[in-house]
């Protein structure tokens, strides 16, 4: 199994550019089988759950070719709506149901593994299916597998009791072409949406309000292909570097990004003493000296992000005093404490809640990875422990993080990754 070893204490400092955002991305190569024509994106990472969703194209019939700009997509053949999407992909990446909402809008059927639960939390799909049953669908749930089926989706309107991403996303892309307009109302914020409408309108959709609560979409008989649509930066990403370097007393330069994407993160650095400068499409987060310690409640966008708490909760380790982390969105995301706990830390969890009392003395020592952004706290954490930190389990970090180990190196951390082959291990 691939590893990190981490020597600290390690000082970032330099420029850094995310990589284009996983879940951007994710949808995206899904409303490919909207469809006939090739689909051009850009700015795709090249990271595990990127390859997982190309596979699983592959095995409806989508064909895929990496090219020097991007990633190529077409129809291959006649695209199968009627193949199951496996559970063995679907238990890998619960962003396989990004395929049902496609399918089932452009070929009347669509046949997808029930996800089931996830290192993170229950993590269910009632509101996709809700929102597809609203549309005319037929749901039906046996042996595991959750059938779709409608001859033709009929807009409708429809308020999300949750506000769900990939939700809003699959609604997003079966709406587009069904017959007459759809009203969406209790929508998910996050960016990556509006990034998906984006993609959708250049296909040829008609979709008015995406990244608002209230999302209009007047369905369309046929959707085109496109010459190049660049996904978003990524923000989670992004905000790791920044946090690498309020934690590690360094400079850090994230450019060619949405600053306005990072905004709850970047008020909290600032709130915690870093100097925080953005310019354009560039943010520098620059650090010396104490931390002040500050709680933060996660929360749908624009609330501060599930995705990059245990990260920030690393960042709380090296604060003078006591801060608060309240979590909202997942029921089981704290996986990180009690590794951090390992290498020194003096985290409490209260249900919800976590109590951080920093700062704390970290020393090196082997840690296991459990999820992804869990994996991304352990390596910043590794970066200012005394000693080598060994992460184990490192396949959860190249879900969603491109060549982390080479950025960090860039940015003059001491890290290396043992046990070459970056595909080796099946088992994500
Ligand atoms: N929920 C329901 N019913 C549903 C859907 C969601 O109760 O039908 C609940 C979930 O259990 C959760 C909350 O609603 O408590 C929000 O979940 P959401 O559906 O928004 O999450 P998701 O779409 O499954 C995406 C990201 C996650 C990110 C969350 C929250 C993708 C592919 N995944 O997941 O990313 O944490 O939104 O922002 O976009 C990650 O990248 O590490 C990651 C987990």
């Amino acid at each position: 199994m691939e590893k990190f070893h981490i020597v600290g204490p390690n000082r970032l400092a330099g420029t850094v550019r995310a990589s284009g955002a996983k879940n951007a991305a994710l949808p995206a190569l899904a409303a490919s089988l909207l469809t006939d024509d090739p689909v051009n994106l850009s700015r795709v990472p090249a990271v595990r759950d990127i390859r997982t969703m190309v596979r699983l194209l592959e095995h409806l019939g989508v064909a895929s070719e990496w090219r020097e700009e991007g990633l190529r997509l077409w129809r291959g053949g006649p695209i199968r709506s009627a193949a199951e999407a496996p559970y063995e992909l679907v238990k890998t990446m619960r962003a396989s149901v990004l395929v049902l909402g496609p399918l089932l809008a452009r070929f009347g059927s669509a046949r997808v593994s029930l996800p089931g639960g996830c290192a993170i939390g229950v993590r269910p799909i009632d509101q996709h299916l809700a929102g597809l049953e609203a549309l005319g669908a037929e749901v039906k749930l046996e042996h595991g597998y959750v059938d779709l089926s409608a001859p033709r989706l009929r807009g409708a309107r429809f308020a999300f009791s949750t506000a769900t991403v990939t939700g809003t996303e699959n609604l997003l892309m079966a709406a587009s072409l069904a017959q007459g307009t759809t009203v969406l109302e209790n929508c998910a914020r996050e960016p990556e949406i509006a990034d998906l409408a984006a993609l959708l309108v250049a296909m040829g959709a008609k979709i008015d309000g995406a990244g608002t609560p209230t999302v209009t979409i007047e369905g369309v008989a046929q959707l085109h292909g496109v010459d190049e649509h660049q996904i978003i930066a990524d923000r989670i990403e992004g905000g790791t570097y920044l946090i690498g370097a309020a934690i590690s007393g360094g400079d850090v330069l994230l450019v060619d990004t949405e600053p306005a994407d990072l905004a709850p993160l970047l008020e909290k650095l600032a709130e915690i003493g870093a100097r925080v400068e953005v310019e354009g499409r560039q943010i520098r987060v620059a650090h010396q000296g104490p931390l002040a310690p500050r709680n933060v409640i996660t929360a749908p966008h624009p609330g501060f992000p599930t995705d990059l708490q245990a990260q920030y909760m690393a960042l709380m380790t090296q604060a003078e005093g006591s801060a608060t982390i309240c979590e909202t969105v997942f029921e089981n995301r704290f996986q990180h404490v009690p590794e951090l706990n390992r290498m020194g830390a003096s985290i409490r969890v209260e249900g919800t809640f976590a109590r951080v009392q920093g700062a704390s003395a970290l020393s090196g020592t082997t840690v296991m990875a459990t999820d992804l952004r869990a994996s991304a706290c352990l390596v910043l954490a590794g970066l200012v422990a005394r000693g080598e930190t060994v992460v184990d389990r490192i396949y959860h970090l190249d879900r969603g993080y491109e060549r982390m180990e080479l950025k960090l190196q860039k940015l003059g951390a001491r890290v290396r990754r043992s046990n070459a082959a970056a595909d080796s291990n099946p088992s994500v």
